[in-house]
């Protein structure tokens, strides 16, 4: 329960039990930059972290790169550089993310560290003593043309679950299904478009079947965390595991888990086992505590709480909680996997596994890889403020696992209307007022009936509420209610009418001094989420940093400045104009206007005979590399259906980031005279849109069904 009283000096709120936390979000792949969906995710938890922050909680939070995995390997090798310099080169580009939009983690690591080599052999070896990895000989795909067994994210095919054409090799992006390669309806491989073959090799399994796991997992996904009661997974994420290990034969349901790669593979190697790698997926959970260890190892962590405890002893304290922030995508990985490993080898389990939806820009759904159509740098260089982005989605986010959209207009309004037109407009109204006529003093309030009247207090214990249980769009709900309720309140009693009555200047203070500490409770509720302008109102309130231990009284304003500016049509414009980074969606640049360009003149009529010459087939890309010495080639490898695969140089590098291509089914005009090039034979001729200078380039795309080898008529 929450106790709150007032005093003329400060209104104090005691809080809970102080908490010991470590908050991680998913470590993202090292091979792309971020999208608006990781910014999502890290918004979501940097405002939780705030807000238990200003609890007085402790709370360590810490993300990395997941660097391993063979994607990462083959995308270094087409590029020509070590899988480090790749790593190394995504790395550098995380802070402007992050700063950009105000998120602090306190460290930022890497998979590819000696700590996670530590701790990830150091666990496998635990389990290994419990006797829970064994070795299979098993078949796996191999790819007669590159000569190397495939990752699974190389074969694609048919979803067996959905029937989805096109998924991963490990896990299905449209239903989840998490299954292996060889389950995959019409594999191929998407190195080289070979229909791949099945060879022997051994591999090292975790045996999640073992009874111990399957009751383990059965205890865990069901229960609750010892320090606060609260479930562990949130509903509709319990109902997952408890399908994935439902039925009357869970063992069998989960099946043992291959966590060995063979080489080449970029990762760790499996002790005792040459030429043999952990899968990206043992390690990279591992990443988690590899990131708090290297914190610890800094000092950091310690200065931070002025403690001397170590690594170890954070982790085998009873008082550390755990808490995972993630997508839906990786429920099962997080829920099954992760658990059993920490469980078996001897580790605190996590307390809550926090998972959020997708976020879909217009309702369009986000590609994991590809992102959506917004690119978070590029709304930094448009000069948006980061804090309208957080607010927004602070605004569409609650507890459940549920999508938001990003709407355009939606967003404006909320900004314009909500954040600027509600709460920003009271300090301004109240600063006018105290300003012009009390030299900017302000009354105490906490005895005042209008204050009371107000029920800061009791909005105030809800919105906290709904901030702890991640509820940030009820919080918002709530303070935008309180804003509508003050904003009312200041109308109703026209304190431009009280201006003009020198009887009358007490009440207008009154009116003005509740104002501005209804305005500075609506701060302090909001401050997780906005914390660049909370510092700014905090400064011209002249009250120190707001914390909910203790809401100073206010005494003088300091003068007012705009604390935020609305949200320019135009460059919402712009923002959805410019291409995504890595998106294979984004094109380069359209008129300035957003018009399409005009369109060029039709070239002289044919006949249909004359149409028919040409011969235009679907193709698939099976391989897409940018070529050394052009900055406009992009060298593509084609499935055309004939059994051997084409050649293309195309134009399209301004337009294309090489990786997003593969897979895609385009059009190639197959019967065009090979034209012998500087960098080699080009064997056909992709067809892309495009207009004048600016308007960009548009990859054609076949629809899902269509096959490589059908023409076009
Ligand atoms: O799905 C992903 O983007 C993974 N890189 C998430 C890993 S989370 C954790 F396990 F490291
Ligand atoms: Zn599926």
């Amino acid at each position: 329960m929450l106790l709150i009283w007032h005093s003329p000096v400060t209104t104090l709120i005691c809080t809970p039990m102080a908490r010991t936390l470590f908050v991680t979000t998913a470590l993202p792949y090292a091979n792309g930059s971020f999208h608006v969906g990781h910014m999502m995710e890290y918004i979501q938890a940097d405002i939780w972290v705030r807000f238990m922050r200003m609890q007085g909680h402790t709370v360590h939070f810490v993300c990395a790169d997941d660097a391993h995995g063979a994607p990462i390997m083959l995308r270094a090798e087409s590029e020509g550089v070590t899988p480090q310099e790749l790593v190394a080169r995504i790395a550098a580009e995380r802070p402007r993310y992050l700063h950009g939009f105000h998120i602090e983690f306190d460290h930022w690591h890497s998979t590819d560290s000696p700590e996670n080599v530590l701790l990830s052999q150091s666990i496998y070896r635990t389990l290994r003593e419990a006797g829970l990895i064994e070795t299979k000989t098993i078949e796996q795909f191999f790819d007669p043309v590159k000569a190397m067994f495939l990752p699974d994210r190389y074969i694609k095919g048919e979803c067996p679950n959905c029937h989805a054409k096109d998924q991963n090799g490990d896990s299905c992006e449209v239903c989840g299904t998490v299954y292996a390669p060889t389950e995959l309806i019409s594999p191929y491989s998407a190195l080289s478009g070979a229909t791949p073959v099945l060879k022997a090799a051994e591999h090292y399994f975790f045996r999640l079947s073992d009874a111990r796991c399957v009751a383990f997992l059965k205890d865990w996904t069901l229960g609750s965390a010892p320090h606060t009661g609260l479930p562990h997974l949130q509903p509709e994420a319990r109902n997952k595991a408890s399908e994935w290990l439902g039925g009357s034969d869970a063992a069998a349901a989960l099946g043992d888990w291959d966590i060995s790669r063979d080489a080449p593979y970029f990762g760790i190697p499996i002790p005792d086992a040459p030429g043999k790698y952990f899968y990206v997926w043992l390690d990279a959970p591992v990443g988690y505590l590899a990131a708090l260890k290297s914190y610890f190892d800094s000092g950091r962590a310690q200065e931070r709480t002025g403690t001397t405890q170590t690594f170890d002893e954070f982790m085998a304290d009873p008082a550390t909680e755990q808490i995972h922030f993630i997508g839906k995508d990786i429920i099962y990985f997080h829920t099954l996997f992760w658990p059993a490993m920490l469980k078996f080898s001897g580790r605190k389990v996590p307390d809550q596994i926090n998972v959020h939806g997708f976020i879909t820009v217009s309702g369009d759904k986000m590609s994991k890889s590809r992102g959506t159509g917004i690119s978070p740098l590029r709304y930094l260089e448009l000069g948006m403020n980061p804090e309208w982005f957080r607010y927004y989605i602070a605004a569409k986010l609650n507890a459940r696992i549920e999508d938001i959209d990003f709407n355009p207009e939606d967003f404006v309004a909320r900004v314009n209307s909500d954040l600027i037109g509600k709460y920003v407009n009271i300090a301004s109204r109240a600063a006018t007022f105290l300003a012009r006529h009390f030299e900017g003093a302000v009354l105490p309030v906490a005895d005042s009936a209008d204050w009371q009247q107000l029920g800061a207090a009791a909005v105030g214990a809800e919105v906290r509420a709904a901030l702890e249980a991640r509820d940030f769009a009820r919080a918002v709900r709530l303070a935008m209610a309180f804003a509508d309720a003050t904003n009312q309140y200041f109308d109703a009693q026209k304190p431009w009418e009280l201006a003009r009555s020198e009887t009358q200047r007490a009440r207008l203070h009154e009116i003005a001094s509740v104002s501005v500490h209804a305005f500075q409770s609506l701060t302090l509720w909001l401050k997780p989420i906005l914390p660049e302008l909370a510092r700014a109102a905090e400064g011209f309130m002249g009250c120190g940093p707001l914390s909910w231990t203790s809401l100073p009284t206010l005494t003088r304003l300091n003068a007012y400045e705009h604390l935020m500016t609305r949200v320019d049509a135009k460059q919402m414009n712009a923002l959805l104009e410019a291409p995504a980074a890595g998106s294979a969606a984004s094109a380069a640049p359209r008129t300035p206007a957003g018009q399409p360009s005009p369109a060029t003149p039709l070239a002289p009529e044919i006949s249909i005979d004359d149409f028919m010459k040409v011969d235009l087939r679907v193709a698939r890309i099976v391989a897409a590399r940018p070529v050394a010495g052009s900055d406009k080639l992009l060298e593509l490898t084609l499935d055309v259906g004939e059994g051997t695969l084409r050649t293309v140089f195309s134009g399209i590098r301004s337009a294309y980031d090489p990786e997003s291509l593969v897979g895609r089914l385009t059009v190639v005009v197959a019967n065009l005279a090979p034209r012998k090039m500087k960098f080699g034979l080009s064997e056909g001729m992709v067809l892309a849109a495009s207009g004048p200078e600016a308007a960009g380039l548009y990859l054609l795309q076949a629809d899902s069904g269509a096959a490589p080898g059908m023409r076009l008529t």
